[in-house]
């Protein structure tokens, strides 16, 4: 062939012919005439001898082979054969209603072609095929940048969607480098990001890094806030960095590349692209850097995602696949870098909020519990406990727990109702929590006072007498009226000595006497018996109503309404947390902590719930609420049981349907109540 005229850069033929007959070409007319009486095969062999690229044809047919001919051109591809056809019909062959099957005839000629029209004709057809497929090719790159922008509007929204859903910031961390590696296509990237230095000012944190060709392990290390390295030089002038090739950078430029990562990693670092991380208030928290964009630019089918997979092993990968970052994920990467930073100050004031908030908690707690030191502790046991357990629910694989799991927001939930559970005794007065005598002290030395006024006036009252007997005289019937009321004073205060240790020994909590309440009364009528008077002449009631019904508690030392006022701390703890403004994921810590006293069969309180409405989580709380109270020496004059001790009675309690039997069978095969205070509970 022939050098181009104007069109040199395509690849051209003309074919001039029909089937079975030849139209001569002159040759000075055209760059190359192929003559063949197939019009296919030749076309066939052209294609096959040439190396890419569209061939143009202006085909000449004569109208009767054209169907034919048409038939097979299109079998050919588009990219392949651009084509023209002008069919020849000097003989009037056509008629208007074969027109219809005629549309891809482009000229219909029905009088011979001159020479300067025969030139005329495939120019114009040929300048016509150029701009058709320049037009193309345009449509091409609209529709490619339009497919371009739509994912990247996708990848941004995804991402923001993606990110906002992480919770743990180190997840999150390597989730946004992970995206922003896979949109670019990068082979590499690190996140620095900006903190407080310890001694003062401000440092760059190398925090997450991730190389995709290579197992490189991290490291965090920081980095002076300074220009002097590519990412300080981003992370304080806020400029994005798009650099083609790192080794390449002059000294005239701002920033210098330190390629100790690579000398030491055997890596060679060739295209970066370095944006800044905005959060909402447009500071600069962190930098994004990406390395080594893998796109092939020129394949409109490897973008960012399989290019990001495409494995840099030798040193003629760096050269020939590494390719520099797409100017277009400057702006990507910045608005991504922006959803970066705004997640990860989300995720920062999520744990803040959290650490505030468990905080506040445990301070809370503490501060209760150190109205009683004899309880303190008690709390963050019975919450450690629930912890335990709930990791122990979460591992078993079979039996009636086999399909029970609490998340990380449900022990959580669990362990914040266990701290409070006990909340509500603020409300209630200490000495009943510290009662320990039937009688309040005070109250039992009043009780003793008087004891001993009634002695005393008993005894002086005796005197009296007796002084009033010796003043009328010495006959042997005074003598022996002096001697009856001295032998009736001795038995009398006898009496009184026996009640008030009587009295004594029915204060203490563990006494049991049959029908108390009868001896109560009998003592009652005795001392009232004696009938003692104040200095006005009163009679003083020794024993009140009060008195006998407290040393009338048949066991324990709390009265019907002492008892139902600590019972109701239950209900002050519910009172009390249902006003915070738990998150969703806590909503029932109200009533778990509510039904932390209910039993399996009703017995419970405060609302004699059954088995069915106490959630799982309450009845885990029982347990460790049970246990705790009974192994720890809480009060000076309760002894701590030991754990067999301890385990028996609970065992009890389960056979009677108070406590959760599988629950606590768990307890027991976990041996979970030896764990207690042996360090954090993290979850298995
Ligand atoms: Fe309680
Ligand atoms: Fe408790």
């Amino acid at each position: 062939m022939s050098a181009g005229t104007s069109l040199s850069s395509l690849q051209r033929i003309f074919i001039s012919t029909t089937i079975d007959h030849l139209i001569a070409v002159p040759d000075e007319h055209a760059d190359s005439v192929v003559v063949s009486d197939r019009i296919i095969d030749e076309i066939t062999k052209i294609l096959a001898s040439k190396k890419g690229g569209t061939l143009f044809a202006v085909i000449f047919i004569d109208i009767d082979d054209y169907e034919q001919a048409y038939a097979l051109l299109k079998s050919f591809k588009p990219s392949d054969l651009a084509y023209r056809i002008v069919a020849m019909d000097p003989e009037n062959r056509h008629t208007l209603s074969n027109m219809g099957r005629l549309k891809y005839i482009h000229e219909l000629r029905t009088t011979p072609i001159m020479d300067r029209e025969f030139i005329f004709l495939v120019r114009k057809s040929f300048d016509a095929m150029v701009d058709e497929i320049a037009a193309a090719a345009e449509r091409q790159s609209y529709q490619i940048r339009l497919m371009d922008a739509k994912h990247d509007q996708e990848d941004l929204i995804s991402i923001g969607k993606s990110l906002s859903l992480e919770k743990d910031p180190d997840k999150l961390l390597r989730s946004i480098l992970f995206l922003s590696k896979r949109i670019t296509g990068a082979d590499a990237g690190s996140i620095y990001l900006v903190e407080d230095a310890t001694g003062g000012g401000t440092q760059l944190r190398f925090k997450y890094s991730h190389t995709f060709s290579k197992e490189i392990p991290m490291e965090e290390f920081v980095i002076p806030y300074d220009t002097n390295s590519i990412a300080g030089y981003v992370a304080i002038t806020g400029t994005v960095l798009n650099i083609p090739d790192v080794y390449e950078l002059s000294t005239e430029d701002p920033i210098t590349f330190n390629s100790n990562f690579d000398r030491t990693q055997s890596y060679r670092s060739k295209s970066m692209l370095v944006v800044p991380m905005r959060n909402h208030i447009d500071e600069i928290i962190g930098v994004i850097q990406l390395i080594n964009s893998k796109e092939n630019l020129d394949s409109a089918s490897v973008t960012g995602n399989e290019a990001f997979e495409v494995r840099l092993t030798t040193l003629e990968d760096f050269e020939t696949k590494v390719v520099p970052f797409d100017h277009r994920y400057e702006s990507l990467m910045e608005a991504v870098a922006s959803q970066a930073a705004i997640a990860i100050e989300n995720n920062r004031m999520i744990r803040q909020i959290e650490n505030q908030f468990e905080e506040f908690v445990r301070a809370s707690v503490t501060a209760i519990e150190s109205r009683d030191v004899a309880t303190s502790g008690h709390s963050f046991r019975v919450a450690e406990i629930c912890t335990r357990l709930a990791h122990a629910v979460n591992q078993a694989t079979d039996g009636p727990f086999k399909h029970v799991n609490f998340n990380e927001n449900a022990v959580k939930e669990l362990e914040y109702a266990a701290l409070l559970h006990d909340f509500g005794k603020v409300y209630i007065d200490i000495a009943i929590f510290m009662k320990g005598k039937k009688l309040f002290p005070k109250e039992f030395e009043n009780l003793i006072l008087k004891m001993n006024y009634l002695y005393r006036s008993i005894e002086l009252n005796y005197s009296l007498e007796e002084a009033q007997i010796a003043v009328r005289g010495a006959d042997p019937a005074l003598i022996e009226e002096a001697r009856t009321r001295k032998e009736e004073r001795e038995r009398t205060l006898a009496a009184i000595k026996v009640i008030i240790e009587e009295v004594r020994r029915l204060n203490e909590p563990a006494v049991t006497v049959t029908d108390i309440e009868r001896r109560i009364c009998e003592i009652d009528e005795t001392v009232r018996g004696f009938r003692c008077y104040d200095i006005d002449g009163n009679i003083v009631r020794v024993l009140t109503d009060d008195e006998k019904t407290n040393l009338g508690i048949p066991r324990g030392s709390l009265n019907e309404s002492e008892r139902r006022e600590i019972e109701s701390h239950v209900v002050h703890t519910y009172n009390f947390v249902s006003k915070i403004p738990w998150p969703p994921e806590f909503k029932r810590i109200p009533e778990i902590a509510l039904k932390h006293h209910e039993k399996l069969d009703g017995s419970g309180y405060p609302n004699r719930l059954t088995a069915g409405d106490i959630p799982i989580q309450a009845k885990m709380m029982a347990i460790a609420d049970i246990y705790d109270a009974l192994t720890a020496s809480d009060r000076p004059y309760k002894k701590a049981l030991p754990a067999e001790r301890a385990l028996s009675i609970l065992d009890d309690e389960a056979k009677h349907n108070k406590i959760d039997p599988e629950l606590f069978r768990l307890f027991v095969e976990k041996r979970i109540y030896e764990q207690v205070g042996t360090g954090s509970v993290a979850a298995p």
